[in-house]
């Protein structure tokens, strides 16, 4: 039901499709939307969001951050999605005005449910909904503390005045609604009814378009003999009034048929620039180059590559780091590359000068190398290499962050972007041009040649003051230089010296 009502609307705005959109933004361009209250108001319709997008083919990813009935200020975010642009807009009416609406119901319920707070009457909504929504604006009375009265005409009896006269009286219209197997409610508009209806044993009364005070009378003569509900006229201003006077229910219409719509809106954020494939492959002709939108790791999709291939992906969603860490890979904001090489004892050496060379050139961001493998740009990690060894090549994988605007708060510490370290967004596409070319060029010079360029390149090769985590705890000195084999040479305090061969190695005081 929910569902058909959601692909009525969308049919309704879509039809054939978003002219607009489709003219206007590519395919395959990804962006983040946020829905946010812009009052303060009581959510409702948020269950909606999953099934909208559903129907349009689905989303990467949607966050609902409230839940139904809870009360909002305005610069809350309701909900977050992540996905193609298109979806996103194209769905964005849609999703509004339902969020609208339904908040809409949900803040007028709770205003009228607040202001009986305490009198034990309770507020019913009716059948005064908008065509077709029903179910949904019922279930967002419900969510802003209303009770839902009788959902249509199937489901509960509701004699008034005209049923009366067609059954030929109140006992006689009793008595056939009693056949209906469902719950019944008489309206009685005078004292002789409301005697005729008590009398026949009826258990609910509609008294309607009473003044608080001639329904204080009634209900002192009913004297709990049946359930009684209050309704017309019935507003905000009224209801506590028609609550004391002893009501076990108000109804109002107005939570549904004067429902204004919430002030909600939606921000889209267009993803940064996505990796241009066919770019990179002409610059690189003959070369494999595999790209995939979403990837555990790419060091795991070389199997069977030849050398120099090159695997990409837009997402990580297992990306590794050295020692078992994980390398946080956000959809569309990083370089995630693996490439297939000869292995050389100081091949995570050059990658670290090519990963700088690159960057430097593209972003005229300036990196130091933290020995083995940590590019680093104002002293936060901008990039990392890993090389493993698989079936006799080397597997070198290189992740980069490219255009994050934030990070994971464990990470916000020690990680950085090059968006974040230049001030402006960096074409990843260029970046991974330049990025490949220096690999070509660094993996091709001999080891000791490596090993000189690093040490002119890196702070931390010689003469620096740090602390290495060695399996037997952390020690600290200075560094002096590097071995033929491209391990660090740390000279302790006591004036020894010890040859760190993996990493661990951070600036002493960090
Ligand atoms: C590190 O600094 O710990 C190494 C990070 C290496 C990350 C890259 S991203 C591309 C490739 N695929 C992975 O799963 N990891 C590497």
């Amino acid at each position: 039901m929910i569902d058909e009502t959601v692909r009525w609307a969308l049919r309704e705005d879509i039809g054939a499709g978003d002219v607009t959109t489709r003219a206007c933004v590519p395919a395959d361009q990804r962006a983040r939307g946020r829905f946010l209250a812009r009052e303060p108001l009581v959510v409702a319709g948020l269950d909606l969001l999953e099934v909208i997008y559903r129907e349009r083919g689905g989303v990467d990813n949607l966050a609902v951050l409230k839940r139904d009935g809870d009360r909002c200020q305005a610069g809350d975010v309701l909900a977050t999605v992540r996905g193609r642009a298109r979806t996103l807009l194209e769905c964005e009416r849609v999703a509004l005005n339902f969020l609208q609406r339904l908040s809409g119901v949900a803040t007028a319920a709770r205003a009228f449910a607040d202001e009986v707070e305490g009198t034990g009457c309770r507020v019913l909504d009716t059948r005064k909904t908008t065509p077709g929504l029903r179910l949904l604006e019922k279930q967002a009375a419900a969510a802003g503390g209303a009770t839902n009265h009788r959902m249509g005409l199937f489901d509960a009896v509701l004699i008034k005045n005209n049923h009366i006269a067609a059954a030929g009286g109140v006992r006689q219209a009793l008595e056939n609604a009693r056949t209906a197997g469902v719950p019944i409610e008489i309206e009685v508009r005078t004292r002789e009814e409301l005697r005729e209806a008590l009398a026949a044993g009826a258990g609910h009364l509609l008294l309607d378009n009473l003044t608080p005070e001639e329904a204080r009378e009634w209900v002192r003569e009913i004297a709990g003999r049946a359930r009684v509900e209050l309704s017309g006229g019935i507003d905000l201003s009224n209801v506590r009034a028609y609550a004391e006077a002893g009501a076990d229910f108000v109804s109002a219409g107005a939570i549904t048929h004067s429902a204004r719509a919430m002030d909600i809106s939606f921000r889209l954020e267009l993803d940064p620039p996505a990796i241009d494939i066919e770019r990179l492959r002409r610059e690189f002709p003959g070369r494999t180059i595999v790209h995939y939108p979403k990837l555990d790791s790419t060091m795991r999709a070389t199997t069977g590559l030849e050398a120099g291939a090159v695997v990409l992906a837009d997402e990580q969603t297992a990306g590794q780091g050295r020692h078992g860490r994980s390398w946080h890979s956000e959809a569309g904001a990083g370089i995630y590359c693996s490439t297939v090489l000869k292995p050389s004892p100081v091949l995570t050496l050059a990658l670290g000068l090519a990963a700088a060379e690159a960057i430097a050139q593209v972003s005229g961001v300036a990196c130091d190398l933290r020995w083995p493998n940590d590019v680093m740009a104002g002293g936060k990690k901008v990039a990392g290499i890993l090389v493993q060894l698989v079936d006799g090549a080397a597997i070198a994988g290189i992740g980069i962050n490219v255009n994050q605007t934030a990070f994971p708060a464990e990470l916000a510490a020690q990680a950085t972007s090059l968006r974040l370290a230049a001030g402006r967004e960096v074409s990843p596409t260029d970046l991974l041009i330049a990025l490949l070319g220096a690999v070509d060029a660094f993996a091709a010079e001999p080891p000791e040649a490596i090993l000189r360029l690093f040490a002119r390149a890196s702070s931390y090769a010689a003469g620096r003051r740090v602390t290495v985590e060695l399996p037997d705890g952390a020690v600290s000195g200075t560094t002096a230089g590097l071995t033929p084999e491209g391990f660090l040479i740390l000279r302790k305090d006591d004036g020894t010296d010890t040859l760190v061969i993996a990493g661990g190695v951070r600036a002493a005081g960090s």
